[in-house]
């Protein structure tokens, strides 16, 4: 299977071909056995679906994310004439004519976010990196765009990314609406930086004042900017089924998974932080990119428990036109992406609260 490209910024612009290569990645035993207790339990007779993706990196896909201020209509007219499809509604909407400007639309636009799936098992390339020269798409799991749609962004708004780094769901952010601000706090100064570059990489210099980046521990970020923000999105740090499958060593494995029972107390320390930072009647989204319901529906539940001012929100019947692309289940709260033979996409969790007027 080859996919040629020709495209600004893929190395030099010459024609690249980019190959369906196999793989030869080992799974951390430690890890699968771990999961196989665990999400046997957890997901009944969806699990060996999910596990033969998760154990087939082969079979993963890229969705193609466009950069709407970096000459979209080229990479979109190459993306279709390479047979990639469209998986938002409003994805021929007209650009803004003039994206980098200062003025702020007043009324809702339709989303300018433009996502492309591949139909055939071909993976794009990244693009380099040439200094002045904006990318014009970045490489995602489809599924980490749910939390972003779930935001129901409006051009003016505030947003808070309070875990952002490497930058991925802060790029779809600013091409799903014009916010007033936009926050990207990461608390690992490495990861800070990585987000810096992902950042300008992608965006116009006439952003930077509405795009800041921020090093503080998420933890405290909340309380220290009370009622700031009209969206806050939760990214949390979690057990990020698919990289820790694949560990170095079943040492690095069993380790990460002694860490992994810290995890739910940080994630919900994180999202009581976000449910400060937003203003009466905004939205909090949690999302997680792992199957285990101690990160997802245990945090969400421990957190509403103890928060009387925040209402969970039902994002199924808004999410489910997207069933044809996703595996969907609807545990106790929240929605949950499960990646599944011909529909890889996930894992994804992702759930909404609005914090009371
Ligand atoms: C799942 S990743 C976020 C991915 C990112 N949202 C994206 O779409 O590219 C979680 C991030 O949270 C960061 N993190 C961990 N603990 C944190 C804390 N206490 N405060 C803020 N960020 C934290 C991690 O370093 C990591 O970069």
């Amino acid at each position: 299977m080859i996919l040629i490209l020709k495209t600004k910024g893929l190395k030099k612009g010459k024609k690249k071909r980019e190959h369906v290569t196999q793989t030869s990645r080992r799974s951390c035993q430690p890890v699968l056995a771990s999961f196989d207790e665990q999400y046997g339990r957890e997901l009944g007779d969806l699990w060996p679906s999910a596990r033969s993706v998760l154990l087939d990196p082969d079979s993963w896909q890229y969705g193609v994310m466009v950069n709407r201020f970096a000459s979209p209509n080229d990479i979109t007219n190459l993306l279709q004439s390479e047979g990639f499809t469209s998986f938002l509604p409003h994805a021929h909407a007209p650009f803004l004519p003039d994206a980098g400007s200062q003025a702020i639309p007043s009324s809702p636009s339709p989303s300018l976010l433009q996502c492309f799936l591949p139909t055939r098992p071909v993976r794009l390339p990244s693009q380099a990196h040439w200094p002045g020269v904006l990318k014009q798409f970045y490489l995602l799991n489809a599924a980490s765009l749910l939390p972003v749609l779930a935001l129901q962004l409006r051009p003016g708004e505030k947003v808070l990314d309070l875990c952002s780094a490497p930058g991925g769901k802060a790029l779809a952010i600013l091409q799903t609406a014009d916010p007033a601000l936009l926050c990207c706090n990461e608390s690992d100064p490495h990861r800070k930086e990585w987000l810096a570059r992902t950042l300008e990489s992608f965006l116009p210099r006439s952003l930077s004042n509405r795009v800041i980046l921020s090093n503080q521990d998420g933890c405290v970020l909340g309380p220290s900017e009370a009622g700031t923000y009209d969206k806050v999105l939760v990214d949390a740090p979690c057990s990020n089924d698919r990289s820790w499958l694949y560990s170095s060593s079943n040492q690095q494995g069993a380790q990460r998974l002694e860490e992994r029972t810290a995890l739910p107390a940080l994630q919900a320390q994180l999202l009581r932080s976000a449910l400060c930072a937003v203003r009466p009647g905004g939205v909090v989204v949690y999302s997680t990119c792992t199957l285990s319901s101690n990160e997802n529906t245990g945090v969400v539940g421990a957190v509403l428990a103890s928060c009387p001012e925040a209402e969970l929100e039902d994002l199924w019947e808004e999410l489910a036109s997207f069933s044809g692309h996703f595996t969907l289940v609807r545990p106790r709260c929240g929605l949950l992406v499960v990646p599944t033979p011909g529909r890889t996409w996930g894992p994804m969790y992702i759930c909404r609260i609005r914090r009371r007027g």
